[in-house]
This record gives structure tokens, C-alpha cells and sequence, in this order.
């Protein structure tokens, strides 16, 4: 397993460190120390162009090489990062095209990262010279393991640009999909408002503009933008494939923040990493979605360094941020916390961003496991060399495990991207809230969760939830349909099917193409305001813990074949179907055509355990988070404990403690912020 952090050796030379004699003498001590810590694995060079290539075409490497052998002299491997993030000042200056345009028309200029427009064939030319040469450089030396291409991609709001190659390479993609103008003005009723064009030329780039574009056309612009950065990604793993066929290829990717399609571009990679927001969030259950999102983005396929299967976590904060009003220090116990939180969650290598806090530039007072200050006794030095002992001794045990969830939650960006369009029925609905409520229920009874795009294969879950598919194309409904019918069950929601791929309306009835499946008509949607409510009366068995509200969207359904599970309480449409489920094939299609509080959920995930024939990984407390990794029949759990309070477990049968070797039996006080991983067949053994 590897363990590493994110190094800026760049930073610490003469004069910021060393000395005029021995300029890197500052390498080092940082090598030691790492070593120290239990660190096998660095990433470095994101933002190197500017060093690596000063001025055109002269290029130095030499110093990535020595730090490179340094590092490999203590077993330190590298992660090499292509530096096309950060293009150098004389690349804009002698090609000042390459900047980006905003919305507005203006430039944004050079002098930081990102200050790039990716539809440039001028910077894809150098990027390529860049990539190549140091590839042909660093590619073959013994340590390095695998590149991350680029950094941060799409992120300071770069996804799009809106220069005049933009334009030019946005009407071939527009003649691409479409083949005729014709079937363009059709497809996006372009006849609204009378913006029909005549030729591809004429075709807007959603600029700035009085009114709202078209919602088609917004909807493609954002397709067009992720395929950019998807091609860019795509241009330099090919590239790196070909000069080092041994290091597998990834990108460090956020969670699901910047706009472009995560699916497509884990398609492109050889394995996924990801950035942590650990400390950020309110409740332990958003980051845990967060985790299993990305966990989820790439399914087959994988390559790592090391063979195994997971994802890699590239940058997980040591310690505050910078980019928040208020940052304040991650607490003792929490970063450890928040890396076994990770790691339950299918993390195969885990690298603290960053090594030291660096003496200037805008992130020098951003958390590192080393102050300003160099020392071994610091506290977030010690939390991560501890966290370096445990991983060793995890790690043979951990090895080819995985997450292998029963329940997942449907996703995809073309829905997303047209919910967060502006003119939609309710703008208080968020996509991310409504997907959390069920996200919650499920954490909090410790049932795992994958997530998946509405076409993939979902034959290997029991349970299905599909929140607000707004979009929703018609081979994805084929494939919801062929899911259910096979025996799955499938919960739906309102919001599902207002428009197809082209962001048009059907006329047969929402939810598009599924009226069948959930054996229902939606007639109308009506919208409530916030702090305005209706209820849910319940039928039947359905457990009811509270009075359930409803809220935000009540759709008026009319019900065909399928059973009323509750209606609503009052207005017009009291007594009408509110929440139904329908038998179609040999499963089930389950509707919620409302938004209510999180205990409906709860409730909910409670009866729907029962219905599927589900089992919370471990009999804990609401408030422990569990997960399991898990090979053959070797199971392995993980507890964690995120309150700063103890919480007590009881343990009915004896689980063996990995990290003390303890056995647990009967009552045990998990300490605040402690973490257990236990196993249950070394139990059974001893
Ligand atoms: C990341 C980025 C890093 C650094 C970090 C600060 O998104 O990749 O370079 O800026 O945020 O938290």
C-alpha cells in the first residue's frame, strides 16, 4: 500500500533552504524525515513548467532527476505530475491566444495556473513538447511508478473558455453530432424565440447574454466543455502510454465540483485519484458520499502501480485550508480519522497534501505535515507517522480487498448540468440534497452504497435508488426497465423524466418512458416555497417513526397499476398517490413523487432493508460509521467514531482489533474520534 505526500521540492533550495555551496542540501533532511514517517510514495512537478523549460525548448530536468534519486535512495517512489497546469509567462506572452475569455469577452490573464484555454492547438502543441520531453527524460528512471497528468483540471472555474477557437472547434463538435443544420434547429428547438440559424457558423457560444439561452444548447455547450478536457487528458495519457508503457496514467480529480463528465474521464485513465475536502462538512455521511462517488467512477479497468484495484487518495489535506474565510486547524485524532475514513471506503494509497508549508506564494499558510518551521516533533508530523506505522501493518491484510456495496444511487452529469440551469420548476431543489437524504439513511444504517451512471450494467444490486433523473434518456430507461424486470427493485422519485437526451419534453406522458415501469401517469408537478409543507398519509405496512412531510415538489399522479403507499393530506390534490410501487417483472418500481424530511428516509431505507433482503454491515449504534472491505471470505471493518465524545459498542460475538491485536467482546467505549478495524475471521480463530 502506499503511503506518501505531495512534495514541492522547487520550494526548498537556495535561498529559501540549503546553501550557496549546497543549494538542495534542504532534499536531504526532507527525505529522512519522510522515510521516518513510513512515507513510500511522492508526488511532485504540477506546476514545474516554468522550471522545467525556462524558455523555449531549454529544458532542465536535471533537478526532478536528482530529488528523483535521492528519494529512490531510501525507497521513496515518485508520481510524476505533468506541469501543463500551470503554462509558463513566456508561452502567453509570445502567444497571448492561448488565454482564456470569459462569459464576458474578457481575457483572463497570464500569471497564474490555469490561465489557459484548452481549445488552443497552440497549447496542445506545447503541451505535447512538454509532455514528450519529460517523459523522454524522467520516464525510465527506476523510481518512478506512475504520472498524474495535469492538476486540478477544470478547476478557478476553467471548464470553459470562450475564445474564437473555442467557437471554431464548438461548430465541428455541433456538425459532429448533428450531421445538418436542419436537424440541429430541430433537435434544440432553436425556432424558440426564432433563433434558428442557417449554418454552422451562426451557432452562439452561451455568452453573456439579456435573456437565457437555450437550455439544448446550454446542455450541449457543457457536453462540448467536458469532452475538451476529457480529449486533453486523453492526448496526454496516449502520449505517456507510448514513451512508458510500465507507469500507469491518472489525474487528481475533486469531488464531482468542476463541470465535466468524471465517468468519461476515468474512462481515459488507468486509475482514479481523487482530493479529500476532509474537515469541510458538516456531517461524516457527505464527505463518505463524496468518497464513494468518486470510489465508483471507474468500475473495470484499473491499473495501478501497485495491481491493486482501488482508487488513490493524491491529496489529502494535513491540516487547514486556505481558501475558506475561516480556516481553522484540523482537530488532533481528525485528519487519522479522516484517512481511515478513505480508506474503509476503498483508498489504495493515501498522500497528505502537502509536505511543508512553504515559505511564499498564495498557499503559505495552507496545513502541511511540516510547519514553516522544519521539525519531528510537530503534532501533525506525529499523527501521520503513526497513521505510517498503521498502514504498514494493514496493509498485507487490506490488500485486494473492496468495497462490494448491494445498494446504489443513480447519477449522471447531463442531468446535473440541466438542473443547474436557471428557469426550472423550483429553483430551491438541489440535485445534491435530494441525493444526500437517501445517501444519509443508508450511511446511518450502515448500508453501503455504490454509485452508477443510469445505463451501466446494475444487475449486481438489490436495491436501486434513482433521485430526480430529470434527464433521462431513452436508452436509460431501457436499461432501468430490463433492470426491474430481471428482479431488481428500483425507487424512483418526482423530478424523473421531464425531458430526453435533447433536453426536450416527451408528449407521451412523464416520467419519460417509464409510466409503464412504475405502472403511473405524472399529470402535473405542483411547487411548494420553502417553509410551506403538506404531509403524507401512509397505507399499509409502511413504518412511520414521524408526521412526514412534504415538500418543495408534489407531483399529481395518476396511478394505473401500480399500489398507493401514501397519499397526500390536504390541499387540491389530498387523497391523490403521493408514493406508490408497482410490480413489473419479477421486481419492483417504487415512486416518491415528493421531497420530504430525512426521517421519511430513514423510514424509508428501514422498510426497503426488509423488502430486499438487506443487512447493515454490523450491529453498532446509528452514529458509528461502518464499512467493510472485503476479499473471498475475509471481511474486514472498519468503525469510526467522528463525534468528539465516546460512543459504546457492544460487541455480541468477539472481533479481533487489528491495530492492537486485542480481541473485543461485550461492552467496548470507542474513544472520540477513534477508529477500530476489526476482523471477523481471526475472531472466529481465536
Ligand atoms: C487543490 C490543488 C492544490 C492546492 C490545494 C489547496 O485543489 O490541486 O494544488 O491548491 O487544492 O487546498
Amino acid at each position: 500500500m502506499y503511503f506518501g505526500v505531495d512534495y514541492h521540492p522547487e520550494q526548498w533550495v537556495y535561498p529559501y533552504a540549503g546553501t550557496p555551496e549546497k543549494p538542495e542540501a534542504a532534499w536531504e533532511r526532507d527525505v529522512e524525515m519522510m522515510a521516518a514517517a513510513g512515507i513510500n510514495v511522492v508526488r511532485m512537478g504540477e506546476f514545474t513548467w516554468g522550471l522545467c523549460e525556462p524558455q523555449e525548448e531549454k529544458y532542465n530536468f536535471g533537478w526532478l532527476r536528482r530529488v528523483m534519486d535521492l528519494l529512490g535512495k531510501s525507497g521513496i517512489k515518485v508520481v510524476l505530475a505533468t506541469p501543463t497546469a500551470a503554462p509558463p509567462i513566456w508561452l502567453a506572452k509570445k502567444h497571448p491566444q492561448i488565454l482564456p475569455v470569459d462569459e464576458h469577452g474578457l481575457v483572463k490573464h497570464e500569471g497564474t495556473r490555469r490561465a489557459v484555454c484548452l481549445n488552443s492547438d497552440v497549447f496542445w502543441d506545447y503541451s505535447k513538447r512538454i509532455v514528450t520531453a519529460m517523459a523522454k527524460e524522467l520516464g525510465k528512471h527506476p523510481h518512478l511508478i506512475a504520472w498524474q497528468i495535469d492538476n486540478g483540471l477544470g478547476g478557478n472555474y476553467t471548464e470553459a473558455a470562450f475564445n474564437e477557437e473555442t467557437r471554431r472547434e464548438w461548430h465541428f463538435w455541433l456538425e459532429a453530432k448533428y450531421e445538418t443544420v436542419e436537424r440541429m434547429n430541430d433537435l434544440m428547438g432553436l425556432r424558440h424565440w426564432g433563433q434558428i440559424v442557417s449554418s454552422w457558423k451562426e451557432v452562439p457560444m452561451p455568452m453573456t447574454a439579456p435573456a437565457v439561452h437555450n437550455p439544448a444548447l446550454v446542455l450541449d455547450w457543457c457536453r462540448f466543455c467536458s469532452d475538451t478536457i476529457v480529449q486533453f487528458v486523453k492526448m496526454q495519457a496516449e502520449l505517456l502510454r507510448e514513451l512508458t508503457p510500465q507507469c500507469p496514467v491518472t489525474t487528481n480529480l475533486r469531488p464531482l465540483l468542476h463541470r465535466f463528465d468524471h465517468f468519461d474521464l476515468a474512462e481515459v485513465i488507468d486509475f482514479v485519484s481523487i482530493e479529500s475536502t476532509a474537515a469541510l462538512k458538516a456531517r461524516s455521511s457527505e464527505l463518505a458520499c463524496e468518497i464513494d462517488m468518486l470510489r465508483c467512477l471507474k468500475k473495470t479497468g484499473i491499473r495501478t502501480p501497485d495491481g491493486d484495484t482501488g482508487f488513490w487518495v493524491m491529496e489529502q489535506k494535513a491540516g487547514n485550508v486556505t481558501w475558506q474565510d475561516v480556516n481553522s486547524l484540523v482537530r488532533p485524532g481528525v485528519l487519522r480519522m479522516f484517512t481511515y475514513q478513505l480508506v474503509s471506503r476503498g483508498a489504495t494509497a493515501i498522500l497528505f497534501f502537502r509536505w511543508r508549508q512553504p515559505r511564499f506564494g498564495t498557499e503559505k499558510f495552507h496545513g502541511a505535515v511540516v510547519p514553516h518551521s522544519i521539525r519531528s516533533d510537530g503534532r501533525v508530523f506525529k499523527e501521520v507517522a503513526q497513521l505510517g506505522d498503521e498502514m504498514k501493518l494493514l496493509a498485507p491484510a487490506l490488500k485486494g480487498t473492496h468495497v462490494q456495496p448491494e445498494a446504489c444511487i443513480l447519477y449522471s452529469h447531463d442531468n446535473e448540468w440541466t438542473l443547474q440551469q436557471p428557469m426550472q420548476p423550483n429553483k430551491f431543489f438541489n440535485l445534491r440534497e435530494h441525493i444526500q437524504l437517501f445517501y444519509n439513511a443508508l450511511h446511518d444504517r450502515n448500508i453501503s452504497v455504490d454509485f452508477a451512471r443510469p445505463a451501466e450494467d446494475l444487475s449486481r444490486y438489490k436495491l436501486v435508488f434513482a433521485p430526480s433523473l430529470h434527464l433521462l434518456s431513452g436508452g436509460e430507461a431501457d436499461r432501468l426497465k430490463l433492470y426491474v424486470q430481471n428482479g431488481g427493485t428500483l425507487v424512483g422519485t418526482f423530478n424523473t423524466g421531464l425531458v430526453d437526451e435533447h433536453n426536450m419534453a416527451p408528449d407521451t406522458g412523464y416520467p419519460h418512458d417509464l409510466t409503464d415501469l412504475f405502472g403511473l401517469e405524472v399529470l402535473e408537478f405542483d411547487q411548494l416555497p420553502p417553509g410551506e409543507e403538506n404531509h403524507l398519509t401512509f397505507k399499509g405496512a409502511f413504518p412511520t417513526t414521524h408526521l412526514h412531510s412534504a415538500k418543495l415538489w408534489c407531483d399529481l399522479i395518476e396511478p394505473k397499476d401500480c399500489q398507493i403507499l401514501a397519499t397526500y393530506a390536504k390541499d387540491f390534490y389530498a387523497g391523490r398517490p403521493a408514493m406508490t410501487m408497482n410490480t413489473f417483472g419479477l421486481g419492483k418500481a417504487i415512486y416518491i413523487g415528493t421531497m420530504s424530511h430525512q426521517h421519511f428516509y430513514n423510514d424509508l431505507v428501514t422498510w426497503l432493508r426488509q423488502l430486499c433482503n438487506l443487512h447493515p454491515l454490523l450491529k453498532v449504534p446509528d452514529n458509528v460509521e461502518v464499512s467493510l472491505r472485503q476479499k473471498d471470505d475475509s471481511k474486514i471493518y472498519f468503525l469510526l467514531n467522528h463525534q468528539s465524545s465516546p460512543l459504546r459498542i457492544q460487541f455480541y460475538k468477539p472481533m479481533h482489533e487489528f491495530l492492537t491485536g486485542n480481541t473485543l467482546a461485550g461492552n467496548y467505549d470507542l474513544p472520540p474520534h477513534g477508529v477500530l478495524v476489526l476482523d471477523e475471521q481471526a475472531a472466529a480463530k481465536t
